[in-house]
């Protein structure tokens, strides 16, 4: 087994706080640091969420708080399917015994912890990137110390906040531009495929019914999402940032190809659209990776065996 160093830059969130208790539970993951960004909601909760999962994931990971808003825009957020508290407005059920977090901002810590990990550093961004866009303004050295990137973010087709963009992407999409431009390998796990990675309403019974706090926060979290999505005609609620961060640890059950990916950032009906030549027979220059497919059955089963770990 790989065991490599992560940082997790999330905008806890719902399916975040399910993607950051999975990651705990997973060896591979050597998490050095989580950073937080707004998104989902504004980066004050979305930061006092993070302290709550770190609890859960019962390890002293730093934290450390990030942008208050996209780069060049107003920032958009999605209480409707987090919650205003971003947290499926669920009660955290234990005091929490750290509620630190580190002096540095986030893209401060993630240049630090970067040239720490000679070279092996692997950043999980599952919230919209503006971190990252504001660490490679403020160090242009900084691509030569990250080994890759893994999104949830972006689409070949379609979209879930306009029919052109998903919405990490579609928050920031020119920090997300630069990221796509600097050279560091991204793997896109875009609605694409984290749409096929959904939890049934039973599959999510089951895992709160494992008997692990956990298990139970998990689950709960997850209920207004579920909700949301059901309504919307689907089968399951999408896990998509649990889809990114198990695509890090063994992307054996997906499908990837290497394609090109730039971001619109000046369309009107099209900003934030990721712009890929995976469909096109007119070819870019192949600077990522985007995640098409995964074997449902084995993903569930994956999550089930996490959770039930303690
Ligand atoms: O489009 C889904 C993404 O937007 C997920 O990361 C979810 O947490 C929200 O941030
Ligand atoms: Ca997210």
């Amino acid at each position: 087994m790989n065991r490599f160093p992560v940082i997790i830059d999330c905008d806890p969130g719902v399916d975040d706080t399910a993607a950051l208790l999975l990651a705990s539970r997973m060896e591979e993951l050597d998490i050095r640091a989580i950073t937080t960004v707004a998104g989902n909601v504004g980066v004050d909760i979305t930061t006092a969420n993070a302290i709550k999962v770190r609890h859960a994931m019962g390890k002293d990971i730093p934290i450390y708080k990030g942008a208050d808003r996209p780069m060049f825009r107003q920032l958009v957020t999605a209480e409707e399917v987090h919650g205003n508290d971003g947290f499926g407005g669920v009660e955290y059920p234990h005091e929490m015994t750290n509620t630190e977090i580190g002096e540095e901002k986030a893209w401060d810590a993630i240049y630090r912890i970067a040239k720490e990990s000679n070279g092996e550093l692997v950043i999980i961004a599952v919230g919209p990137m503006t971190n990252i866009g504001i660490a490679l303004s403020k160090y242009n050295d900084l691509p030569k110390y990250i080994k890759r990137i893994v999104i949830m973010g972006g689409a070949a087709i379609g979209g879930n906040v306009t029919p052109s963009a998903e919405f990490n992407i579609y928050v920031d999409p020119e920090s997300a531009d630069m990221m796509f431009c600097c050279g560091v390998p991204v793997y896109m796990c875009g609605l694409d495929v984290t749409l096929k990675a959904y939890l049934t309403p039973e599959e999510l019974d089951e895992i709160g019914a494992l008997g692990s706090f956990q298990g139970k926060l998990f689950r709960d979290v997850m209920q207004g999402g579920l909700k949301k999505y059901l309504e919307w005609g689907f089968t399951g609620v999408a896990m998509h940032d649990p889809a990114a961060v198990l695509y890090a640890a063994d992307d054996s059950i997906f499908e990837t190809h290497h394609v090109g990916i730039r971001v619109e950032t000046k369309g009107q009906l099209t900003a934030g659209k990721t712009v890929t030549d995976l469909y096109s027979d007119k070819q870019m220059e192949h600077n990522a990776y985007i995640v098409t497919d995964v074997n449902r059955e084995a993903f569930v089963n994956k999550v089930k065996s996490l959770m039930a770990k303690f």
